[in-house]
């Protein structure tokens, strides 16, 4: 090259650079600049957040030529040098987003998204509307709360808004039910906005009717308004948006409307409306939305049958239509719906059978054909559903062998056959990434040689409630991480072996093994080597072995109807015990008084065993129980007057001990008690002589029979029970339970704990499971009381006659075998619904009180009382005036003959001790154990069905 050609040459370059360089990128603008670096100076990077993914900010520096245009997340103007995008979603910020933050002050930025951040639950600031120039503004999951301030309805240009701001996911029910993000008025705020086509206020509340002005916001292309309180009836017209793809109203229970049978001209992709009031058919032009690739419109009212157009949505990936009221066979055309990967029909009222159509669906993932009212056997095969992850047939009447081709489904993650009437054998060692399995109420055996290989490496959640299994199922043994176990109600032989925990001893949180047939441990083993135990049932067994030691960690212990024998001072080491039963066992010796200090026990129950001693003297000033239930052992001495300490207590049974003191007065400080047994003891003396005021507001039964009380009848103590008011606002039947909140790592969950006693019915005493809310009973027999009954009628009637609206009062009232004289007051003629009455054996004289309820009394109610006549004891009255019909009462019309036949009805039909809802709370990411938490309470419901039907 020559020299002059070479000078050209770079001459040419440095000009062609000169040139370029005013045309490339500007440098921002210094105040932009400052404004970006204090707006990071005013976060933290929270790199433990789960929403974070890369700290873009970090980089942000005012060295060198510091242009922030070069800036990650940064975007300028190429004209003019202004910042106008700004993008630092995943930004693992975290602190406070405050009005007079410098982000207001870039006042050309079109872009703003903050999704992702963790902006610690401060306010949504007022400022924004300073940004005039938004186009587009995404605050999603960014955990900001408040009102949603007014200032952002002037963005006029908006063409996307994501006001999201991640209250579903961050389940915490404090925040959830507090400082929920508002918006006042929804029209007004939108009013300007119409050159939106996204619009995302998912979870803000709104409480309002839906935002009619939606209608003209021809525009959309997206609208979700998730659990927003919208209420009153949904615009048609809005699925009439020609551009809409998305509508999203799920959880907007107030919300009515239905689906309109028109002309669908737009091209909607995506159309939620489950858990909504709509109702209604689903129409015949559905089948004209072809593009349609979900369709979620389950837990409305829908029903009807599905019209067969439906067919034509040949898109659909995504079908949720549970529970609705949609009934027919399952329609054969779901054949042609092959795109379809989740498809849930659960509880509906279907009929028939399982049809042959599902085994052309290929791409299922997840297939729910829960309590469908589903019969017959299962003839199809599933050798072409590979893809299946989750398999739920619960709940409905399939019957005969379960198809061999299921235990072939390798991808298998939840597989839930529960409540049918399913035979066979269990295969599933090729099921390695089965993690909950549900095959309760069934008949099944597992397969014994391939099992004995089979470890099952990622089963948590095994539930085999009443399969009529003989054994413990061997693949236990093996390596696993087991969580949940439920062997209940099966046929389970002899030792609890120890290989029983071999393979999941560090994982296992629940086990249930009540209802079997079980009568020790292997070597005796009474330490149970599971440390991270929390709730373990061995009731209802044939234990014949020492009291085993409670794990540390176990909350919920019960080990109740065995043949436990020796002491129980082994269960002191439950230091997290919140519920523990012993009861029904042969345990002997002393109490020990660790029970009494336990620092979370809220239900105590040691009812019929041989323990001797006095009630240890415990009971600190933060005692924690709510019932304890030491009837019928041979515990003498006082009651500890420590226990007034235990100020949650509801629940007192003393009954059938050798206690010797006076009536125990100071248990009008605990102002909760709802019953009070303590029948059969050596309690002795006058009640109302020690105090003159009561304070049980919400006492039901209060039983004092076959003690040596004397002195008068406590009416005071009569007239401090209130409950009848409470009672009397019963709508349905509720039955008297405690709840004890336990908290099983980090996982709240609430154990419901039932009333169990027994009572006298007709005479006799049996044991009820549960006892209605309603129940009153005041039972103070065989005691020495003496005087008149007079003195208690009026305090009766203030009790009684204070609301009655409801009929499901029911009322027993034992004054028998005490030495009352006098005669029986006319007036008791009114309780109309005292449906139990006995005064037998008293001294009482004269007429019985004739008319309604007493008519229906026995002649035993009022037995050996020399001086008593009139029906129905053969006696006549001989005196003037006895025996005379009683005047109309004037609130005749009130006490309606009570039903407390029926009521014990249900009380007979009652199973179960208490049942767990679990709840979770926590993270973003719901990990394995909060699932089997969800799905056991889900089970609980369905097990409850499933008892009830049988
Ligand atoms: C980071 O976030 C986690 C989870 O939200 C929180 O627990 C922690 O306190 C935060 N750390 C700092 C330094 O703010
Ligand atoms: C909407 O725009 C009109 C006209 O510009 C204005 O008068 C009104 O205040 C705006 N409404 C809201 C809520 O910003
Ligand atoms: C299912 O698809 C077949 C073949 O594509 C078609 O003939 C039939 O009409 C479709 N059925 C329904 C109910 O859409
Ligand atoms: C599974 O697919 C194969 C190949 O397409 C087919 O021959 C077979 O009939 C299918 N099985 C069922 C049960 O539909
Ligand atoms: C189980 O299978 C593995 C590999 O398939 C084999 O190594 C092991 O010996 C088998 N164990 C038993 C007890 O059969």
């Amino acid at each position: 090259m020559a020299p002059s050609l070479f000078f050209m040459f770079c001459t040419w370059i440095v000009l062609l650079v000169m040139i370029r360089t005013p045309l490339a990128k500007p440098l921002c603008r210094p105040d932009e600049s400052s404004a970006l670096m204090e707006f990071k100076q005013s976060f933290k990077i929270n790199r433990t957040t789960l929403m974070c993914v890369y700290p873009k900010f970090e980089s942000w520096s005012l060295d060198g030529h510091g242009d922030c245009c070069s800036w990650d997340g940064v975007e300028c103007d190429e004209a003019t040098g202004h910042v106008i995008g700004l993008d630092l979603s995943h930004g693992c910020l975290f602190g406070t987003l405050s009005s007079n933050t410098s982000l207001f002050r870039l006042l050309h930025l079109e872009s703003l998204n903050l999704a992702w951040n963790d902006f610690n639950s401060s306010s949504i600031p007022y400022g924004f509307g300073n940004l005039s120039q938004l186009h587009y503004l995404n605050l999603f999951s960014s955990y900001l709360l408040g009102k949603v301030p007014s200032d952002i309805s002037r963005l006029s240009k908006l063409v996307s808004l994501d006001l999201n701001l991640g209250w579903d996911l961050e389940m915490s029910l404090d925040l959830y039910l507090g400082n929920i993000p508002k918006m006042p008025n929804i029209d007004n705020f939108i009013q300007n906005l119409t050159m939106l086509k996204e619009l995302d206020l998912s979870f803000i509340n709104m409480s309002s009717p839906f935002p009619h002005v939606l209608a003209n916001f021809s525009s959309l292309k997206s609208l979700k308004l998730k659990e927003c309180w919208l209420h009153g009836e949904f615009l048609v017209s809005i699925f009439q948006l020609p551009n809409l793809e998305a509508l999203d109203l799920t959880y907007n229970f107030y919300l009515s409307g239905f689906i309109p049978d028109l002309h669908w001209g737009n091209p909607l992709k995506s159309l939620s409306l489950s858990e909504t009031n709509f109702s209604g058919e689903v129409p015949i032009s559905i089948g004209n939305l072809v593009f349609l690739k979900e369709l979620s419109i389950g837990d409305c009212n829908f029903s009807g049958s599905l019209p067969t157009s439906m067919g034509n949505l040949s898109q659909l990936a995504h079908l949720d239509l549970s529970s609705s009221i949609l009934h027919g066979q399952i329609p054969t055309f779901f054949a042609n719906l092959t795109h379809l990967s989740y498809l849930d029909l659960s509880y509906n009222n279907f009929s028939g059978g399982i049809g042959h159509w599902f085994v052309n669906l290929v791409k299922l993932t997840d297939l729910n054909l829960a309590d469908c009212q589903l019969s017959g056997p299962i003839t199809y095969s599933f050798e072409n559903l590979t893809q299946l992850v989750s398999l739920q047939l619960y709940y409905n009447n399939l019957q005969g062998e379960i198809p061999k081709s299921l235990w072939e489904l390798k991808d298998l993650d939840l597989l839930d056959l529960s409540g049918n009437n399913l035979s066979g054998i269990v295969d599933l060692h090729k099921l390695k990434k089965l993690r909950m399995l549900d095959l309760s109420f069934n008949n099944i055996s597992f397969a014994s040689k391939a099992e004995i290989n089979a470890t099952l490496p990622k089963i948590s959640y095994l539930v085999l409630y009443s399969c009529n299994l003989h054994e413990f199922p061997k693949f236990l043994a093996y390596p696993g991480r087991l969580g949940y176990i439920d062997l209940s109600h099966n046929n389970i032989e002899g030792s609890v072996p120890m290989w029983m925990w071999n393979g999941s001893r560090e994982s296992l949180l629940y086990m249930d093994l009540s209802h079997n047939f079980l009568t020790g441990f292997d070597n005796n083993q009474i330490n149970l080597p599971l440390p991270n135990l929390t709730y373990l049932d061995i009731s209802s067994n044939q234990l014949k072995t020492k009291l085993p030691s409670p794990p540390p960690s176990v909350y919920y212990y019960n080990i109740s109807y065995n043949f436990l024998i020796g002491e129980i001072q082994s269960i002191c080491s439950g230091r997290s015990l919140v519920i523990l039963d012993l009861s029904n066992n042969s345990l002997n010796g002393t109490i020990h008084s660790c029970v009494g200090n336990m620092d979370y026990l809220s239900f105590l129950n040691l009812r019929k065993n041989k323990l001797v001693g006095m009630i240890p003297r415990a009971y600190p000033k933060c005692c924690t129980l709510e019932i304890i239930d030491l009837s019928e052992n041979r515990l003498q001495g006082p009651i500890p007057r420590s226990l007034a300490n235990c100020t949650k207590l509801e629940y007192l049974n003393l009954a059938h001990n050798q206690i010797l003191d006076g009536f125990p007065f100071w248990l009008s400080k605990l102002t909760k008690l709802k019953a009070v047994i303590l029948k059969s003891n050596k309690f002795y003396g006058p009640i109302e002589a020690y105090q003159s005021q009561f304070n049980f507001s919400y006492m039901h039964i209060m039983d004092l029979s076959y003690n040596s009380f004397s002195g008068k009848l406590p009416c005071k103590l009569l007239q401090s029970f209130h409950a009848m008011e409470v009672i009397t606002r019963q709508e349905w039947l509720e039955y008297m339970n405690t709840r004890a909140t336990v908290d099983p790592s980090n996982n709240r969950s609430i154990e419901i704990v039932d009333y169990d006693m027994k009572l006298m019915n007709k005479g006799i005493e049996r044991e009820y499971s549960k006892v209605p809310f309603a129940l009153m009973e005041i039972d103070f027999s065989n005691n020495k009381f003496e005087g008149h009954i007079p003195n208690l009628i009026g305090d009766l009637k203030s009790l009684i006659f204070r609301n009655l609206s409801s009929n499901i009062l029911t009322e027993s009232l034992d004054l028998s075998r005490n030495k009352l004289s006098g005669e029986i007051p006319q007036k008791l003629a009114h309780l109309t619904f005292l449906s139990s009455f006995d005064v037998s054996n008293n001294q009482l004289a004269g007429p019985i009180p004739q008319g309604s309820q007493f008519n229906t009394f026995s002649i035993d109610s009022f037995a050996m009382n020399e001086g008593l006549c009139g029906s129905p004891l053969p006696k006549k009255c001989t005196k003037v005036g006895d025996n005379l019909p009683l005047p109309p009462f004037p609130h005749e019309k009130f006490g309606e003959a009570s039903l407390f036949n029926s009521e014990w009805k249900f009380v007979l039909i009652g199973v179960g001790v208490g049942f767990l809802i679990g709840i979770v709370l926590g993270n973003l990411i719901i990990d394995e154990k909060s699932m089997w938490f969800l799905h056991y309470s889900e089970r609980m419901a369905k097990e409850w069905k499933i008892l009830g039907r049988h």
